[in-house]
């Protein structure tokens, strides 16, 4: 055995590097490898991300977006949908390394047809007004600056009954569900659910300060949409009360009402607004996040990349990315990332 050989006569620094690459060789053949040739790759010292800053303009999205309405309609198309590709990644489907992103249209008269699937979802509305989404009985009629959720398993379809087209930014874990090749889907016959909930019914029982008898905990909040309606006049009272964090300004946390927890077990959203000639001090945190600006305008340093945004830009920060908004402008911000499914696992950090 060469091995054996090699223990017994120790040979010069050039035959034991051709030794271990004959050795390397043979395992490989059975399915093996040495752990360390690429220990350092697998257990880096830091995160390594592949994921890039960008900024995706709404002028250059609600353009294209438009044109995709003459090329297909949304019953053809299933979710008449343009993906955001992050541009370290072209050709993923992902905006970030666990997350995709998209911007979806709904024209007046469509309807985008009932199905369900275990990754969970959720919209931002950019623009339009009138359209709807039904999601577990309810139909919840959009307008900018909502926060819609459909969790995991949740039957849902979209329908535009006005006058407007309607767009809004999806943003789904499927990349998350997908590493675990955990992915199901299913489709109805009929294109539209019965509902049986009013619009407002779930954010009315649940998002009031109390909850009917016999709620059940779940993990992932009951309350279908989260309206910019009821969500911006209270970070308009932290600013002017001077609850304003130095790095995020003045920031809720969309919440289960029921638990305190996340939204959803796989992605957690938030709402900031910041003051006019906001400077933010520099943050960084393991989950890399999707941004929206829903107000104003400004910019973001990204490990010296500046970003500028305005009304309905969306931009990505990569994981552990060191980042600091600036603000020209009151704006707000709509954020969204992994966070609660890294804080389950224990391995979610942040630092400055
Ligand atoms: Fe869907």
């Amino acid at each position: 055995m060469a091995v054996a050989a090699a223990t017994q006569t120790p040979g010069s620094k050039h035959n034991i590097e051709a030794m271990r690459e004959a050795f390397y060789a043979r395992i490989a053949k059975k399915d093996m490898a040495p752990l360390w040739k690429v220990m350092k790759n697998v257990v880096t010292k830091e995160p390594v991300t592949r994921t890039k800053p960008h900024v995706w303009p709404y002028a250059d999205i609600k353009s294209l977006v438009m044109e995709s309405g003459g090329l297909i309609t949304a019953e053809e198309a299933e979710r008449r949908v343009l993906i955001l590709e992050n541009p370290g990644m072209h050709g993923e489907s992902r905006i970030t390394n666990t997350m995709f992103a998209g911007v979806q249209m709904i024209m007046p008269g469509e309807v985008a047809p009932a199905h369900r699937h275990v990754s969970s979802a959720i919209r931002f509305i950019l623009d339009g007004e009138g359209a709807y989404t039904a999601v577990e009985g309810e139909k919840a009629f959009m307008s900018p600056g909502d926060f819609v959720i459909t969790a995991n398993w949740a039957p849902h379809d979209h329908g535009n009954p006005s006058d407007k087209p309607m767009l809004w930014l999806d943003v789904l874990d499927f990349p998350a569900v997908n590493f675990y090749e955990a992915s199901f889907a299913e489709h109805f016959d009929d294109a539209t659910q019965e509902t049986t909930r009013k619009d407002g019914d779930s954010l009315s029982f649940y998002g009031s300060g109390v909850l009917p008898d016999g709620t059940r905990t779940m993990n992932r909040s009951p309350v279908i949409n989260y309206t910019y309606a009821r969500t911006r006049p209270i970070i308009e009272r932290m600013m002017q009360s001077g609850d304003i964090d130095k790095r995020h300004g003045a920031r809720v946390r969309y919440a289960n009402p029921v638990t305190g927890g996340p939204v959803l077990p796989t992605m957690g959203a938030n709402l900031a607004m910041l003051p006019k000639g906001f400077k933010g001090e520099p943050y960084r945190s393991t989950d890399g996040a999707v941004f929206v600006c829903a107000e104003g305008r400004g910019t973001t340093d990204v490990d010296g990349e500046v970003l500028e945004w305005g009304k309905n830009d969306v931009f990505v920060v990569p994981p552990w990315k060191r980042y600091a908004h600036n603000a020209s402008e009151q704006s707000v911000l709509f954020s969204i990332s992994d966070r609660p499914a890294q804080e389950a696992l224990g391995i979610w950090r942040e630092g400055n």
